[in-house]
């Protein structure tokens, strides 16, 4: 009797289940696990199908590479959606291929999306020998995009090999990131791992980012952004910015970073910014509990940023900086200076805290320099302050 009461709930679960979820598979839709057929026409028609779905549905890409050009995802769905990848998506080897849109891979307004599991190989290097040898290249590709995308979980997705930044969080609310990992050669140009702007409520946790330019990087316009559990290098580490480059822009708010490792990179935790005129601003930022192994730049605020020394006319930043404080950061640095404040003259540093600082240069203790700054420190601060 029991055992016929099991299985009578286990077909109603069954039945709950499928008739709540729709499900499309991308080889139903002609897609070719092969590496070689392009399957963005059936990556797309599979899209189209679950984004018209009355119930929540599940795109799912089986184990494989598959070949994917310039791809625009777009919303709005009628309900949520997840993309579950077990496969490689892959760029054309041909870079030309992805034209000068800047994206590869685009979801566009769209709200409550999860994306679990997959790799983007984002093919990269042919990309970044053009540009090296100065011929004329295309713009180049960010891997991953979602722009104007609420609600959304990234979820075990690894990207290798991105043109340019691998993950770009632009405009968006609430999305989580997790278990995340980005792999590209140390000296690869603009391959940021996650570029967070004009963004809310965003979480980064569990990721790991090797990389040739920024780990995270925090454009204008991003607030209450969580990081925790963070691993970095080799790569420039996290940044906010480079803010200011224009007059008016959005500033940078609420940002905590918790529990980061950094191995090689060139910065541990950097605040840039344009010595140029701006109404922007940096506040309420926390850095703690951060482990520098060979860092050179453990922690740094640049505020005289000006490639070319071109349209900074008072070499002097607008960008007003606040109540960034550093809490428990340990570990080694790899040039002697290893804390650098160098705010702006006309809009000093204000309420910088440091506390309980301990970094060293080859066994010694490595030194810091300060400009234009306010703050204090608590327990142990090493190097000396220069507050
Ligand atoms: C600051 O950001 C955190 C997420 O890190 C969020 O929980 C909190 O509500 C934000 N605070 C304010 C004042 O918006």
């Amino acid at each position: 009797m029991a055992i016929k009461l099991i299985i009578f709930l286990l077909f109603v679960i069954i039945f709950i289940k499928s008739s709540n979820a729709a499900n499309y598979n991308v080889i139903t839709y002609g897609a070719k696990p092969d590496g070689r057929t392009d399957s963005t026409k059936p990556f797309l028609k599979a899209w189209a199908s679950a984004c018209r779905s009355a119930k929540a549905s599940t795109i799912y890409v089986p184990k494989g590479r598959y070949l994917i050009k310039a791809a625009e995802f777009r919303g709005p769905c009628r309900n949520r959606v997840t993309l579950q990848i077990d496969g490689t998506i892959v760029a054309p080897t041909n870079y030309w291929a992805l034209g000068n849109s800047g994206y590869w891979i685009l979801f566009i307004k769209i709200d409550r999306l999860s994306v679990i599991g997959g790799t983007f190989d984002g093919k990269g290097a042919g990309f970044w020998a053009c540009r090296k040898s100065g011929k004329n290249c295309p713009a180049g590709a960010s891997s991953i995009t979602f722009n104007w995308a609420n609600n959304i979980l990234i979820s075990g997705l690894t990207s290798i090999n991105s043109q340019q930044t691998h993950l770009v969080i632009n405009s968006c609310n609430n999305v989580n990131v997790r278990n995340v990992k980005v792999v590209a050669p140390d000296q690869s140009p603009n391959t940021d791992g996650i570029h967070v702007q004009a963004s809310t409520g965003v979480t980064i946790t569990g990721v790991t980012l090797k990389t040739g330019d920024d780990c995270i990087s925090i454009g204008p316009g991003t607030r209450n952004l969580f990081m925790n559990n963070i691993k970095c290098g080799p790569g420039h580490g996290v940044s906010i910015g480079s803010l200011g480059k224009d007059f008016n822009e959005d500033g940078v708010q609420n940002i905590t970073l918790l529990n980061a490792v950094f191995t090689g990179s060139d910065n541990g935790v950097r605040i840039k910014s344009w010595a140029r005129p701006s109404n922007s601003f940096v506040r309420n930022v926390l850095f703690q509990n951060l482990i520098m192994n060979n860092v050179q730049n453990p922690i740094i605020v640049d505020q005289n940023y000006c490639p070319n020394n071109q349209g900074c006319p008072r070499q002097s930043s607008g960008v007003k900086i606040s109540q960034v404080t550093y809490r428990n950061i340990k570990g080694t640095s790899k040039t002697p200076e290893a804390v650098t404040f160098d705010c702006s003259p006309t809009n000093p540093c204000r309420g910088i805290r440091l506390h309980d600082i301990k970094l060293t240069y080859m066994n010694r203790a490595a030194t810091s320099s300060c400009k234009n700054i306010g703050g204090t420190t608590f327990g142990v601060v090493m190097p000396k302050s220069c507050l």
